[in-house]
């Protein structure tokens, strides 16, 4: 993963835990209620990849341990990973594009409504992407992939395609410069990527007509399949955040200017209300900031937060950067990944960090856009993430009006009993995460994503799941209550 040049290397903060009486009284374990999104407290685990579903999307039982788990530290909401609304195959990541992923969703829902006695609303994130190729080795991408045309042949002096071909993977990388344009060089370095300005292919330029019935369709399968709610994802480096990018040129009313790039988000919501009615909760994550060469900054977010929020949103979910513009080139054989550039780090800071350092980085940019929606008169809860770590971080930027809800990824993953920690005053016993992204090393490489913290410890333990190499467990151990 990409690290700051400064490579600065923060401890992990000494902290106080609170005891059960101050976190009885804390704004962190208070109730909040916004239309149909009522959250017992503000604690809030936001989605996270686990690499645990079949070949073909379905939920297993890895999938409901790896809920459950959390659910029995009883976050105010749990937010089900990124999950596929078309029924298009995409490996071992959840999907929701048809009927048939419903029965084990359900089982899903039932699974954490069990194991949190109830308490923890339970949202599923809803993603559409767009394909990415992996990086092609040059004598494929030469002999098959390249599609030659009359500029190859113009540039080369020959007409003959397979001398084409063959003259192009004998160029050096810098005479091929000249040679092809620059997504050519792209597929060639990185492996090929649609972008939702490739009007010139109809499948991106139906976008517009395709995606509200997507998202529709799969919000009325995940509230039949008995979720609370669906979080929209609208961040990070798939479609949606692609629309609302300040790169999305577009010119068919659905890019260029802010309202052109939010248009869809909101055209989408529309057709997600119209089919779930008004009583599930139906919010979005998107990016208070891309973090890239020319993106949306954070007057871009505050603008889309008074548009999304206007337009009937239930909740703001602020994530930032994880595009694929500034990711890192990838091996031969494997696809880029969004978050192995600057952006990337954005996203998940590690602990290797410059000045500022990994905490709390999205919690300004969060409460200027919270604070741009406040002002237009609208109440929308809006969710922070990013190195929440403590309680007293937690409870400040509650208190100062910075967020609503305070979403913690990586350490709810180093320990999902940590809520339940700090509500009992046993905070002293919180494994605390160390923000090395070992577990997000694992997600780049497609493993099923556990914790350094943990994953080696009590593997004889009866009825363990372990990994498909048999070498970790699959959950955080029991936390002993007594
Ligand atoms: C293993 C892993 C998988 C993730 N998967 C998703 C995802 O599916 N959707 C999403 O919006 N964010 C995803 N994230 C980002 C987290 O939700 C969160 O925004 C990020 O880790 C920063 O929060 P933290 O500092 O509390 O970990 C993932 C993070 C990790 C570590
Ligand atoms: S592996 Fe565990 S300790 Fe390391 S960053 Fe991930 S959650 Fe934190």
């Amino acid at each position: 993963m990409w690290k700051p040049p400064q490579r600065i290397r923060h401890p992990i903060p000494e902290v106080r835990w609170p005891t059960a009486r101050e976190a009885a009284a804390a704004m962190l374990f208070s109730p909040l209620r916004h239309g149909p999104l009522a959250l017992a407290e503000r604690t809030w685990v936001p989605a996270m990849v686990p690499w645990r579903a079949t070949g073909d999307g379905f939920v297993t039982p890895e999938i409901l341990a790896w809920y459950e788990r959390f659910a029995r530290g009883r976050p105010g909401a749990l937010v089900v990973e990124a999950t596929g609304i078309r029924d298009v195959p995409s490996g071992p990541l959840l999907r929701i594009g048809h009927d048939r992923f419903v029965p084990g969703l359900r089982e899903l829902a039932a699974t954490v409504r069990r194991a949190s006695g109830g308490r923890t609303r339970l949202l599923i994130q809803i993603i559409d992407f767009l394909a990415i190729r992996r990086r092609p080795a040059p004598e494929k991408y030469f002999g098959r992939y390249l599609e030659i045309t009359d500029r190859h042949r113009a540039a080369l002096g020959v007409d003959d395609e397979s001398e084409v071909r063959r003259l192009l993977a004998g160029l050096t990388p810098e005479a091929l410069e000249s040679v092809l344009d620059e997504r050519e060089l792209e597929a060639l370095r990185f492996g090929a990527r649609e972008r939702v300005t490739d009007m010139e292919k109809p499948h991106i330029r139906e976008l517009p007509r395709v995606l509200p019935g997507l998202f529709a369709a799969a919000a009325g399968r995940a509230r039949e399949a008995g979720f609370d709610g669906v979080e929209l994802h609208f961040a990070h480096a798939y479609t949606m955040a692609s629309f609302l990018s300040a790169l999305n040129t577009r010119a068919d009313g659905y890019g260029g200017s802010r309202e052109g790039r939010v248009r869809l988000l909101r055209e989408v919501l529309r057709a997600v209300r119209g089919r779930v009615g008004s009583d599930f909760a139906v919010g979005c994550r998107y990016l208070a900031e891309e973090c890239i060469a020319g993106g949306s900054g954070v007057e871009d977010g505050e603008y889309f937060g008074v548009e999304l929020a206007r337009a009937g949103m239930d909740f703001l979910s602020l994530s930032r950067g994880g595009k694929f513009e500034d990711a890192r080139q990838p091996r031969v054989g494997r696809a880029a990944y969004p978050y192995t550039g600057p952006s990337g780090y954005e996203c998940m800071p590690t602990a290797v960090s410059d000045a500022r350092g990994p905490f709390g980085r999205n919690v300004e940019p969060t409460a200027r856009i919270r604070a741009a929606v406040r002002a237009a008169g609208l109440a929308t809860p809006v969710v922070v993430a990013g190195g929440i770590h403590g309680f007293d971080q937690a409870e400040e930027l509650l208190r100062a009006g910075k967020a609503d809800i305070v979403a913690a990824a990586r350490q709810s993953l180093a320990d999902p009993d940590w809520f339940a920690k700090m509500r009992r005053g046993r905070g002293a016993e919180i494994r605390r995460c160390v923000y090395t992204n070992y577990c997000e090393g694992l997600d780049q490489s497609h493993k099923q994503v556990t914790c350094q913290l943990w994953d080696r410890e009590a593997l004889d333990e009866p009825g363990v799941q372990l990994s498909t190499d048999g070498r970790r467990r699959l959950v955080a151990p029991d936390w002993d209550e007594s």
